[in-house]
């Protein structure tokens, strides 16, 4: 029986080096272990949930495609359940940027070793981006894909020396351009139009935040130029 996966989870799938001890954070229906499992991608896998109810969907879920012996479950709020040596590649897909840098901030443990970060951020991938930069994980690659009408990304990170990013980077990383894929023009149309919004709401409010302002058309200013240079095909860089 094949595991019902999104073409978003699997590109998360597609990222987890061969034989990986994975931990999957805010697993939900454990559909991704599953499908390591089922595909061979992953040695082990850890599926942890906030709360009991998904987690109980996931061990269903397991034994409904017969992996019940073979994947762990853990009630945890973020990786405070997990001990170092029991994952070598930690997942969080599907969660906002901002509680996917909550999770990793809260974590003592992620650079003792050469942990392989796999992250998913359904919004505000730019916090993420940033943080990461600022607080010692080195982005190795990010790809895009097309579920739907909607685009995710999809970052491999390690720790290491992090790179710090430029508001546009943030929105649109050098390791995205660097991809090649078909999705980019789309990609910066789309951010371009949020960042568009942003300023115009900002500029429009009747209390200012000339910080948060500069900020948004640093970015917006700066992603328009990749867009065009893009369009132009003069360099992904
Ligand atoms: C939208 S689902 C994503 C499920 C799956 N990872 C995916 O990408 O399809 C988010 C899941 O994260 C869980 N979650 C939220 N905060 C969490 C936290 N601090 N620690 C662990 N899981 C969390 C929620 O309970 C929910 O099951």
């Amino acid at each position: 029986m094949k595991i019902p996966i999104s073409k978003r989870l699997r590109l998360c799938a597609q990222l987890v080096p061969e034989g990986a001890r994975v931990a999957d954070i805010g697993t939900d229906h454990g559909y991704l272990g599953l499908y390591l499992l089922q595909n061979g991608l992953a040695a082990h896998v850890l599926a942890a949930d906030l709360r009991p109810q998904p987690l109980q969907t996931a061990k269903l879920h397991a034994a409904k495609f017969g992996f019940a012996g073979q994947m762990e479950f853990r009630l945890s709020d973020g990786l405070a359940e997990i001990a170092p040596d029991e994952a070598d590649t930690i997942v969080c897909a599907g969660m906002g940027g901002d509680l996917i840098v909550e999770i990793l901030s809260a974590c003592p443990w992620l650079r003792d070793r050469n942990y392989t970060l796999i992250l998913q951020p359904q919004s505000a991938g730019q916090e993420l981006r940033r943080w990461l930069g600022e607080h010692g994980f080195a982005i190795e690659c990010e790809q895009l894909v097309q579920d739907g009408k909607f685009l995710y990304t999809v970052l491999r990170a390690h720790p290491g020396a992090g790179t710090p990013l430029s508001p546009g980077a943030q929105y649109v990383s050098p390791w995205l351009r660097q991809s090649g894929s078909p999705l980019l023009g789309a990609y910066m149309q789309r951010i371009e139009t949020a960042l568009r919004r942003s300023v115009e709401g900002l500029m429009g409010a009747e209390h200012q935040r000339p910080e948060r302002l500069a900020y948004y058309r640093s970015a917006l200013e700066e992603v328009e130029e990749m867009r065009k240079n893009h369009e132009n095909g003069t360099g992904n860089l």
